[in-house]
């Protein structure tokens, strides 16, 4: 069988300022040991020199939340993923939910963003999941199935260099959490379309208002290899007791 590195990354959103991220990062760089749980943060583009500067030398890794199709030339306001690599970031967040609704990202769009984030050196944390309302319309598998396919289809080498993140959209911010089991259901189909392809080593994280109370029985769960968590990326005991859990 075989065994995924546990994985916890935060996601600071569109939070911080340059004091605050200072005692922040200090206290993950202290916080966190090797050969544990791996763990990493996903920053504002502003604050990555600040990251790569406050964590190298420590056991976490840093990365962006989002990053262009495209490799350089006119595109005002992008990022490229060379960008990303030349402040050491390891990982880049690829269609949060938040990007798909505020900013109209397609799956087909996503999927090229995760291309190009490979291309560059980037592990690509690819996100998916249903609103509630999609849910409730029993359509939650076809929902991730669908915003899959353009990434699967990248074929089996590619998405063994990726990792996955299921994020319930009504879960987000919202203090509801998937119970283990409903998260579970959904990690248990993801896996199976990963084993189907040949990538079934990739790590599947939930996301969705993990907190430290709520982590430990997530991710004993046998198809969640980690969290991808938002608030509670921004305290940093939280957060280190998330990555502990
Ligand atoms: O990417 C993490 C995220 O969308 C979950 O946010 O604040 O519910 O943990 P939060």
């Amino acid at each position: 069988s075989i065994t995924r590195q546990r994985l916890v990354l935060g996601n600071w959103k569109m939070h911080g300022n340059q004091a605050d991220n200072a005692t922040l990062l200090s206290a993950l760089a202290q916080g966190v040991q090797a050969g544990g749980t791996e763990v990493g943060v996903c920053v504002p583009f502003p604050y990555l020199a600040q990251a790569q500067q406050a964590l190298s030398g420590s056991t976490v890794s840093w990365g962006a939340q989002d990053v262009s199709a495209q490799e350089q030339g006119a595109f005002t306001g992008e990022v490229s993923g060379a960008m990303l690599t030349d402040f050491a970031c390891r990982w880049v967040l690829v269609g949060h939910s938040e990007r798909r609704s505020l900013h109209a990202e397609t799956d087909a769009q996503v999927a090229d963003k995760a291309k190009a984030a490979l291309a560059a050196g980037l592990t690509p944390v690819v996100c998916v999941g249903e609103t509630l309302a999609e849910r409730e319309a029993d359509d939650t598998l076809a929902v991730i199935a669908r915003q899959l396919a353009p990434v699967l289809a990248l074929g089996a080498p590619a998405v063994s260099r990726m990792v996955l993140a299921y994020e319930p959209v009504w879960a987000i911010g919202t203090g509801r959490t998937a119970s283990p089991e409903q998260a579970q259901d959904v990690h248990a189909a993801i896996r199976q379309s990963l084993e189907q392809l040949g990538a079934g080593g990739v790590r599947v994280l939930y996301g969705g208002s993990v907190k430290a109370a709520s982590a430990a029985s997530l991710f004993a769960m046998p198809d969640i290899d980690g969290g991808l968590v938002g608030g509670a990326s921004l305290v940093a005991d939280e957060f280190l007791r998330i990555a502990a859990a």
